[in-house]
């Protein structure tokens, strides 16, 4: 990371901490603003948080380890999460998840070069009457099997 794009980071992230306060009660707000904005939240993003809250770097690393919807590296522009919960398991999900890896020549947790699709499990979507059930981003796609899955992936490769 360039130096004058880390110090217009560290202005942001300050911008944030002055908006929401150094309460630890802030910091999954601040995260999210961060992860808004830039898709992901670096490592030096996560030290510069942690210094003006003047908290552990590793707290800040938990949070956003905990919660799936903070990423520390940067994802695809499609993320696609195949529900790895025990209904979809049991309706055809590992048909689907060989399927779709093989169709982008990635495993789960990883990212095509292209930086287009980023491939992940989740927990239970909801639909468990309907699976094996897959997201693309914030759209809900059920009933699976491997070649409906395919032409989903075709329409955003
Ligand atoms: S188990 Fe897959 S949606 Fe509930």
């Amino acid at each position: 990371m360039l130096v004058l794009e880390k110090n217009a980071l560290s202005e942001e992230i300050e911008n944030l901490v002055g908006e929401f306060g150094k309460d630890r009660s802030a910091l999954l707000q601040i995260l999210q603003a961060i992860q808004g904005k830039h898709k992901y939240i670096s490592d030096f993003a996560q030290q510069e948080v942690a210094r003006m809250m003047d908290i552990h770097p590793v707290e800040v690393n938990s949070i956003v380890s905990f919660y799936a919807f903070l990423y520390s590296e940067p994802k695809g522009r499609y993320i696609v999460r195949l529900c790895q919960t025990i209904s979809c398991d049991m309706s055809g999900k590992e048909e689907v998840a060989e399927a779709v890896q093989r169709e982008l020549g990635i495993s789960f947790g990883q990212t095509t070069k292209d930086k287009r699709i980023t491939l992940e499990f989740t927990n239970c979507l909801g639909m468990c009457d309907q699976g094996p059930a897959m997201l693309v981003n914030e759209k809900v796609y059920t009933k699976l099997d491997p070649e409906t899955a395919v032409n989903i992936l075709s329409e955003i490769k």
